[in-house]
């Protein structure tokens, strides 16, 4: 019987822009519960690397791991230092993402290309690659009910449009039927594919929003629940969707928002 303090033991998992933010709080989370994994990084190795010490030290397996999720080269060659180092893959969590906001008429060709890259594209590429290991490798139902699975890191975004963020709002929508075409795909061969979609988290990409009490005050009217989200709130439910405890979830979106996808200004208006 599998330990239940431990549902991803004897997993390997990858998580994209793992050194920060809600990459970081999956890392640790997908860690603790017995996963050995791999910290994506693309800045910032030092990050990365005090991560992978903290996990070593607590006694679980991590590995650092620099490529822009946008490359296929360096995508593929991530691939390889990961199943190098750990045999396999049975998690793909794509979840770097970034943001260049502007307003459309200020937009740059620049500036949509690149979040259309790395929070779209990098995804495909992800998911593509870990899809091609779990079908290599197959089934070992004594680790997993499912081949491997894949979460994708979303937004509450994905529903809610975002005036100034038009390349980041279509990235995030673009995720949500990427995600749900490759679960329909993938699914006869035991693939679950999932996502997540985070409302207002604490990170670096949203400081701007919370680190002063006045921007505090005026992000918590678009959060029901009275609280700004932590990485650990979005790491827990990575791990549950990870886990053989969500083994018949399979194609949605699980919104981790404290109500956010609520539309809390009808609570009075309307
Ligand atoms: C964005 C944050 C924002 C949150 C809620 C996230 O996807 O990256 O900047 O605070 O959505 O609007």
């Amino acid at each position: 019987m599998r330990d239940p303090k431990f549902p991803l033991q004897n997993q390997v998992a990858l998580v994209t822009g793992g050194n920060s933010g809600i990459g970081e709080g999956i890392v640790r989370c997908m860690a603790e519960a017995g996963a050995a994994v791999g910290v994506n990084y693309v800045s910032h190795p030092e990050a990365a690397e005090k991560i992978v010490d903290e996990i070593k030290r607590a006694g679980g397996k991590a590995v650092a791991l620099e490529a822009d999720v946008s490359k296929e080269d360096q995508v593929k060659a991530m691939f390889a230092q990961l199943l190098e180092e750990f045999g396999t893959i049975d998690i793909m969590v794509n979840n770097a993402g970034l943001q260049r906001d502007a307003a459309l008429l200020e937009m740059t060709l620049e500036e949509w290309n690149l979040v259309i890259d790395i929070n779209l594209t990098g995804q495909f590429l992800c998911s593509r690659e870990a899809a091609r290991e779990f079908l290599r490798r197959g089934v070992r139902p004594e680790i997993s009910c499912a081949i491997g699975k894949i979460i994708c890191v979303s937004s509450v975004h994905q529903i809610i449009p975002w005036a100034g963020h038009a390349n980041y709002a279509a990235s995030k929508g673009g995720i949500n039927m990427m995600m749900q075409s490759i679960a329909q795909e993938l699914a006869p061969q035991k693939i679950r594919i999932n996502s997540i979609a985070p409302g207002a988290i604490k990170t670096p990409i949203n400081r701007a929003a919370w680190e002063t009490p006045e921007a505090e005050a005026q992000l918590l009217k678009l959060i029901p629940y009275g609280r700004a989200g932590v990485p650990r709130d979005i790491g827990d439910a990575a791990v549950w969707l990870a886990s053989d405890k969500s083994d018949y979830v399979n194609g949605t979106t699980l919104f981790v928002d404290g109500g956010m996808t609520l539309y809390p200004g009808f609570a009075t208006g309307g």
